[in-house]
């Protein structure tokens, strides 16, 4: 539900910028930082919104940053970061390897945290001693929809738990150098479950030292959710970070030295800080429902469409009017598919919301976009990526610039 920015200040970047246009505030961002900042790494998990600028942001506030790809790795080098250090300032988390990225981590020296014992030999092979954590999947997950959830036995994301020996035993097979053990049981996590993820993890930890493996740190991932909706709970991060904290003393009694503690948040850093800027561009009726058009889609923002999100909405009247909205509005986006819908409830069913009654010309600014929004962007209807903004102590700075049709043509033309 939040909006950093006025109405005056969002009329102004979509006048300078146009419109679609993703906004972020700075400000925000450096708020939630400072509110994991007791966990002694917070790395960013770079997938919820991979801009160079707000990576270089996150680097000033001393967070490090996760990256699941070659592409994100680059830009984590192309931000300032180097691989290496204790703890590495970037660490690759993946399942599997292709050979392009692994050439790269190699290259760079970049910790692995790896989610198969797979990646475990073929690093090993091409790179002994190589840094590395293992994710485990603690045989249980949860998210805000399944398709988040990455933990259990429907998930491909992690070695399974009882797997562990196995993984410690590759490790050992290729003199690899154990760093630590990761956990992330999925996105938007009910919170009621916490002791028992915590719990999870110092029982790894115990099979880790039985099995003579040393280790330094202990990550307790990410997923942490945010208030989408007026009433979703208000994560408590100090009770979390107290939680995860019991669970770092009691492996450090197993182990018999310090350990590190890390968090990798993603949406908890981003999301609150942006909005998707669009213009109103169509109204029409079809019988009881009213239909609001707008000049940004399910290509920009796919989160209503994919997984049934809620996403605050607001209009900005250009008369200035606020006349509430008394009928039932849907607001759909210009993409030629009916799922280009920003109204929908959890099950895809549309939902009337409370808006001010919209006309051509209006701006609609859509809460909550920082993550996984710009980054999960495609080009679906030949629709060029749109641009980006990063307001920092008043001052606005196009930190992407809006991608063209050229552009897009040039991969296929001539060949
Ligand atoms: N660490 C790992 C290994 C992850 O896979 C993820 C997210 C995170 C950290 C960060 O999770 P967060 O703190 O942001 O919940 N596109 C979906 C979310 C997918 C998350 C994938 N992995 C969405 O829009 O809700």
């Amino acid at each position: 539900m939040s909006n950093p920015f006025s109405p005056a200040q969002l009329a102004s970047l979509a006048a300078q910028f146009g419109t679609p246009l993703w906004v972020y505030d700075a400000a925000t961002i450096r708020q939630r930082i400072a509110q994991v900042s007791n966990f002694d790494t917070v790395r960013f998990a770079q997938k919820a919104c991979s801009n160079i600028h707000i990576l270089k942001l996150m680097r000033e506030q001393g967070v490090k940053v996760d990256a699941v790809s070659r592409g994100e790795i680059l830009r984590a080098l192309a931000a300032g970061y180097q691989a290496g250090g204790e703890p590495s300032e970037i660490v690759f988390t993946a399942d599997l390897f292709d050979a392009d990225t692994l050439a790269c981590v190699v290259e760079h020296r970049v910790p692995v945290n790896a989610g198969s014992i797979d990646m475990l030999h073929q690093l090993g092979a091409v790179s002994p001693g190589h840094a590395v954590w293992l994710r485990i999947n603690p045989g249980f997950g949860h998210g805000h929809s399944n398709k988040t959830n990455t933990g259990g036995e429907h998930s491909k994301h992690g070695i399974w738990h009882t797997d562990l020996p196995a993984a410690l035993a590759a490790i050992a097979q290729h003199g690899l150098t154990l760093t630590g053990l990761h956990m992330h049981i999925g996105s938007g996590v009910d919170y009621s479950h916490l002791a028992e993820v915590c719990g999870a993890m110092v029982e790894l930890v115990r099979t880790t030292h039985a099995a003579g493996h040393d280790l330094h740190a202990i990550s307790a991932g990410g997923g942490l959710s945010i208030p989408y909706r007026s009433g979703d709970p208000v994560i408590d991060t100090q009770h979390y970070y107290g939680l995860w904290n019991t669970a770092r003393q009691q492996a450090e009694a197993i182990v018999g030295h310090k350990l590190g503690l890390e968090i990798e948040p993603g949406r908890f850093l981003v999301a609150e800080s942006g909005v998707l800027l669009g213009e109103v561009r169509a109204t029409k009726n079809a019988g009881a429902n009213h239909f609001v058009l707008v000049d940004t889609g399910f290509n920009e923002l796919m989160r209503p469409s994919m997984y049934g999100s809620f996403h605050a909405m607001e209009v900005l009247r250009k008369d200035g009017g606020s006349g509430a909205i008394t009928r039932p509005t849907v607001v759909a986006g210009p993409l030629c598919e009916s799922g280009d819908v920003f109204t929908q409830g959890d099950g895809g069913v549309v939902l009337p919301r409370e808006l001010a009654e919209a006309r051509v010309g209006d701006l609609l600014v859509i809460h909550d976009t920082g993550a996984y929004g710009a980054s999960m962007s495609s080009n679906y209807n030949t629709r060029p990526l749109i641009a980006e903004v990063l307001v920092d102590g008043g001052q606005a700075r196009l930190i992407r610039r809006r991608q063209t049709v050229e552009q897009l043509l040039a991969l296929e033309e001539g060949l």
